[in-house]
């Protein structure tokens, strides 16, 4: 499980129209370490999601990745072998990424298959449910998702993605769905978890207060385009980018606060 750094390069996004193409996502390059929290900011609509998706080459019908490459260590990666073993992927809702007619038991079954658990992955899958704060493995295991709520499906989640034992994580806005106790004990647990595990998480959201509380670095995104990247203390003390000084204004204006001279 060990990585030092997963790198995307030149990744470019278009609609597939007969009309003409369109960029969604143009010339996007970041590189996420072993032990950060890696945040991508950007309006709705300027490519965040799209970039992780094209990715993990799973892209919403009527796009397509033209250009663009991911790495780790170096070594070039098919999104094959990205998913599931490289990188694991927390969404927005938790709702819809399990199958809602699988229990929980049979969801870490399938997320076993894929990485191979040996003799003792049992005894692995109750340790990472209760290092996200499911307590009681073997009341949730036989769980079908409507008999769960939000926090504890996306706990869940949070979960398969350590037994997959991927050393990233893509995190696409995790916690947007939840009530804000939630959001803010899922927020500790991916912050945990990047301390304990060293794991590299690529944080997407739009919300500069969860950017505040868990990024050691941020990519600013613009009509599919990376405008500005730098640690969060350059990026909330001296923004360079409009862009990026207009996301800093109004996090700073919903909190009452001045922004830094
Ligand atoms: N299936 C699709 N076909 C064509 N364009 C799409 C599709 N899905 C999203 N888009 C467009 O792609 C752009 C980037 O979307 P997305 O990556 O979802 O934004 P974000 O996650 O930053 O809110 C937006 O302009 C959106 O309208
Ligand atoms: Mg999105």
């Amino acid at each position: 499980m060990s990585a030092n750094h997963l790198t995307i390069e030149g990744l470019r996004v278009e609609t597939i129209d007969p009309q003409g193409r369109t960029a969604l996502v143009d010339g996007v390059s970041l590189t996420l370490h072993a032990g950060e929290v890696l945040a991508l900011v950007g309006a709705s609509g300027s490519g965040k999601s799209m970039t992780c998706a094209a990715c993990l080459d799973v892209l919403p019908p009527g796009t397509r990745r033209v250009k663009g490459s991911v790495s780790i260590d170096g070594r070039p990666c098919t999104a094959t072998d990205l998913r599931g073993r490289q990188v694991a992927s927390i969404l927005q809702s938790p709702r819809t990424a399990f199958n809602p007619v699988r229990s929980m038991r049979e969801h870490v079954r399938e997320s076993l298959r894929v990485a191979g658990g040996g003799a003792d992955a049992w005894a692995d899958v109750r340790q990472a449910m209760r290092d996200t704060g499911l307590d009681d493995p073997e009341r949730i295991l036989p769980l079908f998702p409507f008999e769960m709520s939000g926090g504890m499906l996306q706990r869940m989640m949070i979960a398969l993605a350590l037994i997959s034992r991927a050393p990233f994580i893509f995190a696409d806005e995790p916690t947007t769905d939840l009530d804000l106790i939630v959001q803010r004990e899922i927020l500790d647990l991916l912050d945990h978890l990047k301390g304990e595990r060293g794991l590299g998480i690529l944080l997407v959201t739009h919300d500069m207060g969860v950017v505040a509380r868990l990024a050691d670095r941020v990519a600013v995104m613009e009509a599919g385009r990376i405008v500005e990247t730098g640690g969060v203390m350059q990026i909330f003390h001296a923004p360079h980018h409009i862009v990026t000084r207009r996301l800093v204004e109004a996090h700073l204006s919903l909190y009452r606060q001045e922004p830094a001279a």
